[in-house]
């Protein structure tokens, strides 16, 4: 059980008045069964564009849509009982302008039901976050490795090591003080996440960011070992079900081959008897 209140669904308030206490939980989620298992113990369920390389096999989060962040969203906000939805906002529908920042984000707001969205960037963005928060959207920022900005990056790198950290620090400050509830820190040094978490009035959920954050997230797929070939140094897998579920077809397809599936009782009679299952 989380450590926020459980006798009602979470909000950004509760989730900003959480600063310095016991770490936020944070999950990936894109549907509505996994959003059912995250419910329970988590504080929130992000629905990030990460939706895009896990659940749709694209080669990154650029080519992610309003549909496709709409449609998982929907599907994640039906199965939450008390857990915070918080929807990413996908490349190419905030970066232009706070009034087109602002148009997107209450249509994903408005048609999945969520309470908040994210978007990324730092001091740049401070402009757009302020609009938004004087506007009725709450805002979660996302700092240091922001993956829709992966070719001007130049690759998925931790960002904040030597000259850069000072920019990270500043980029924290300024989606603090435009108006954000909270701040996702991306691969940047444990150290300077430590160091931005202490100075900072809301929250920050760590994600390779190290254990001095005021929260943690990661996707679910990874914590869950779904792929067998993609171990990032900053997962901890709670699980190997990438593993499980290949054993599993494996053993279906070899059943079915050897003709050992269905067996007599996965079968229906001719005649029906009485009482029996239709
Ligand atoms: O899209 C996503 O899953 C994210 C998390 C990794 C923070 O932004």
């Amino acid at each position: 059980m989380s450590a926020t209140s459980p006798l009602r669904p979470v909000l950004p308030p509760d989730i900003q008045a959480r600063k310095g206490q016991v770490p936020l939980v944070v999950l990936t989620a894109y549907t509505t069964p996994m959003a059912r298992l995250i419910d329970a113990h988590c504080d929130i369920a992000l629905v990030g564009d990460s939706l895009g390389m896990v659940l749709h096999g694209m080669p990154s989060t650029l080519g992610v849509t309003m549909e496709m962040m709409i449609l998982h969203g929907r599907a994640v906000v039906r199965g939450l009982a008390r857990a915070m939805a918080v929807i990413d906002m996908p490349w190419g529908s905030y970066g232009e302008s706070p009034a087109q920042a602002y148009r997107n984000a209450a249509r994903l707001m408005a048609e999945t039901g969520a309470p908040a969205i994210k978007l990324e960037g730092g001091a740049h963005m401070a402009e757009t976050i302020a609009f938004l928060t004087q506007r009725g959207v709450p805002v979660m920022a996302h700092i240091g490795l922001t993956p829709q900005s992966v070719n001007t990056i130049g690759g998925y790198k931790v960002v904040g090591r030597a000259g850069e950290g000072e920019a990270v620090v500043a980029d924290a400050q300024a989606v603090a003080a435009a108006g954000a509830f909270s701040v996702v820190l991306e691969k940047v040094p444990v150290g300077l996440a430590a160091r931005i978490t202490q100075n900072l009035a809301i929250p920050t959920i760590g994600i390779g960011a190290g254990v001095q954050c005021d929260g943690q997230v990661l996707v679910l797929d990874d914590m869950l070992g779904m792929f067998t070939d993609f171990r990032p140094k900053f997962v901890r897998r709670y699980a190997e079900l990438g593993k499980t579920a290949a054993e599993a077809i494996a053993a279906y397809a070899a059943d079915v081959r050897g003709r050992r599936f269905p067996a007599p009782e996965h079968g229906f009679a001719d005649e029906a008897s009485k009482g029996a299952k239709p």
